[in-house]
């Protein structure tokens, strides 16, 4: 991710861009770069305890913000019964997080077969092949169906993808000279307003 100075710095003086959106691609890499960002992504679990895993943000834009996954997973069992989510990106160093919180939809087929094209090789075996069922079995029966596995070329069965659609994003900064601090962006019928919070 560029740590670039931006269309927008959080601790100059300024009024900052009315669409969270330009913010967001100023921060976040171009959907095409290969190293995609790693998210935290909250649901809300059917047991009613939140729950939280790492994923890659696939691509966002003003449908949302993308991520894939496997459709047996528990997320999916999650989003199927509540779908909202919150996703949040740190950046290195700690310099920069972006928390995004809202309604989750299913991704596009087009997005779906792009995201299964930018995937590394050794990504897509593993949405071929990482079942429950291999994870139970012995190491040396894992190592065998490892080398063994030559999966066929195209989408795994069960590749998902979801949209989280912001309702609210907030951009978070570390101090500069002082102390860190936030920019929200609230979502509502007449769009999006922000203002400040305290780091
Ligand atoms: C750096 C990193 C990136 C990951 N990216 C993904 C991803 O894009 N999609 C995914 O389904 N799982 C990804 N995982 C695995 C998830 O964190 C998680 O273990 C898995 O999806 C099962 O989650 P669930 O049971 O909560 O659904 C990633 C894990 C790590 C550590």
């Amino acid at each position: 991710m560029s740590a670039a100075v931006g269309v927008f710095d959080l601790h100059a003086d300024g009024t900052p861009p009315a669409d969270p959106l330009v913010l967001a691609r100023d921060w976040l890499p171009a959907d095409d770069d290969p190293d995609r960002p790693r998210a935290t992504l909250a649901t809300v679990g059917t047991d009613g305890w939140p729950d939280a895993r790492t994923v890659l943000l696939s691509a966002f834009d003003e449908t949302g913000f993308a991520f894939h996954t496997s459709a047996t997973s528990r997320k999916v069992a999650e989003l199927a019964a509540v779908p909202r989510a919150a996703l949040v990106v740190l950046w290195e160093g700690f310099s920069r997080q972006l928390v995004v919180r809202g309604d989750v939809v299913p991704d596009s087929a087009e997005s779906l077969a792009a995201a299964w094209a930018a995937r590394s090789d050794h990504l897509r075996r593993l949405a071929w092949c990482n079942t429950d069922e291999l994870a139970a079995l012995p190491r040396a029966d894992r190592v065998q169906r490892w080398a063994a596995d030559h999966p066929a070329p195209g989408q795994a069965d069960g590749w998902a993808g979801y949209r989280l659609q912001p309702r609210e994003l907030t951009f978070w900064a570390a101090g500069d000279g002082a102390a860190s601090r936030r920019l929200q962006y609230t979502r509502d019928a007449g769009g999006w307003t922000w203002r400040f919070l305290a780091g």
